[in-house]
């Protein structure tokens, strides 16, 4: 259902306008409680049905509308209000900030078992200074100007050996653009597909939640591809429509599977035969536990797959750097978008990691932090394997997340989330990583996302304590 009222009939919510855009449906929905309140047709105090009744209403996952509702508090139009709910703001006054695009802000929680993100205390601070410093000794004035929109050669080349080595690719540096992290890569890619026509892109039904509005920013809709045992239903590409295709090949997110060989296969079959695109983000491809990780899926075709890496796992996401490995037909394209979009990405940081690349520094600590992430998942695995036997870790021994699935009769995702917050405990649901596209799910069993990667060593006890204790409620 597109649109609503309430029972009394004075609050009409139109989705359709942002819809008929490309919006997915949670940006449709923020579109159109907004535009209701800029335009004062929700008067200030007007008090908004709560994110169940209004939910149940559209036939929008609660999630959506509670996030929908967070959006629009950051920005300054609604006000949440502890026992009353929430109400349109007094001044509809937008913040001067508009609200990120990551995860939405969350209460500050004494244990943050969010998925997305490794432990910080890692980074290699002593490694970084030295490979910055030499860096910085031997650069050429000309470094410092302003240089190639695909990024310096010198960290170019080290991907480009680094990638093949690490991951299959294959590529030469002349293919690489150095950018601002997965985010940027992805709206970069989008940017210019867009320009060639393209309206629509395929995500997984289960994924990156900012990622689907990377891709509307740059005026496309997404529709989602199912997932099973297997990975994405690349079987089905065909009909969808799309002219390309998201797949978290080597270690799919939130799901934790790995792509089969005939998945793979078939989207590469579907880009050849209708022109489409495959972006590989390859998030997390250094981290695998029980043996060596499937190899990047690019190498079955350099030219109808971008590839897509960033060190937002292996180093640290406030570097902001990433690259793109792109299909010769789709350089100017993006380097165009990139030219658009900032010019070029920072020198001292790509001088400092090519430093730290060739120089094995980088090698060095994925080596370290791999183990260290290794005992954190046999940790998790094990607490509950003693204290909740009943759920059920899914996926591979990869990565800095696990999905854990709960037994029927257990708490729903939305008393899950409450509890957590009482425990102290910040973590995402599935539901929160459901593409906007795909179809509601109101029977899926509860499960959660931990990102056992994120607390530092400090206080993974004292997470994996409350956690246990959550799944046992
Ligand atoms: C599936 C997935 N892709 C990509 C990224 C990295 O994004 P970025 O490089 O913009 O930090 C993340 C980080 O959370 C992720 O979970």
């Amino acid at each position: 259902m597109e649109s609503w009222a309430t029972s009394g009939g004075d609050l009409h919510l139109d989705l359709s306008a942002g819809r008929a855009r490309g919006l997915g449906l949670r940006a449709a929905l923020e579109d159109a409680l907004r535009t209701a309140a800029r335009d004062g047709r929700f008067a200030p105090g007007t008090r908004l049905p709560s994110s169940r009744a209004l939910s149940g209403d559209l036939g929008l996952a609660r999630n959506t509308v509670a996030e929908a509702y967070a959006q629009l508090a950051a920005e300054g139009w609604l006000t949440a209000r502890q026992g009353s709910g929430t109400v349109v703001a007094e001044r509809g006054t937008p913040a001067a900030v508009t609200a990120p695009l990551a995860y939405p802000s969350r209460p500050v929680a004494r244990y943050d078992l969010t998925s997305g993100r490794p432990d910080v205390s890692l980074f290699p601070r002593s490694a970084w200074l030295a490979a910055a410093r030499r860096a910085l000794t031997v650069a050429p004035h000309e470094a410092l100007s302003y240089s190639d929109p695909r990024g310096r050669i010198e960290l170019r080349r080290a991907l480009a050996e680094y990638l093949a080595r690490v991951r299959g690719v294959r590529t030469d540096p002349e293919r690489i653009l150095i950018c601002a992290g997965y985010t940027q890569g992805l709206r970069l890619v989008c940017g210019a597909l867009g320009a060639q026509g393209v309206r629509s892109v395929a995500v997984e039904e289960y994924g990156l939640p900012p990622q689907q509005r990377v891709i509307a920013a740059a005026g496309l809709s997404t529709v989602a591809l199912p997932l099973d045992g297997d990975g994405a239903r690349t079987d089905l590409l065909a009909g969808t429509g799309a002219g390309a295709v998201v797949l978290t090949s080597a270690h799919q997110f939130p799901t934790g599977v790995a792509l089969r060989a005939a998945r793979r296969s078939a989207a590469v079959a579907w880009a050849r035969e209708t022109g489409g695109l495959i972006i590989e983000d390859d998030y997390d491809g250094e981290f695998r536990y029980d043996r060596q990780p499937v190899g990047a899926m690019q190498a079955l075709d350099p030219e109808r797959v971008v590839y897509a890496g960033t060190t937002s796992k292996s180093l640290a996401p406030g570097l902001r750097l990433g690259w793109l490995v792109l299909p010769a037909a789709l350089v100017e394209p993006a380097v165009r978008q990139k030219e658009l979009a900032d010019g070029q990405s920072g020198v001292l940081e790509q001088l400092t990691l090519a430093e730290l690349i060739t120089s094995g520094g980088l090698d060095r600590h994925v080596r370290r932090c791999r183990s260290h992430y290794r005992r954190r998942r046999d940790r998790l695995v094990a607490a509950l394997a003693e204290r909740a036997p009943q759920v059920e870790v899914a996926g591979l021994a990869a990565g800095l997340h696990a999905v854990l699935r709960l037994p029927p009769g257990s708490l729903g995702e939305d008393e899950l989330l409450r509890q957590a917050d009482w425990l102290g405990l910040a973590l995402h649901t599935m539901s929160f990583c459901r593409a906007d596209s795909a179809p509601p799910l109101p029977d899926a069993p509860p499960a959660l996302v931990i990102g056992y990667g994120t607390p530092p060593e400090r206080d993974f006890a004292g997470a994996l304590d409350a956690l246990c204790t959550l799944v046992r409620l």
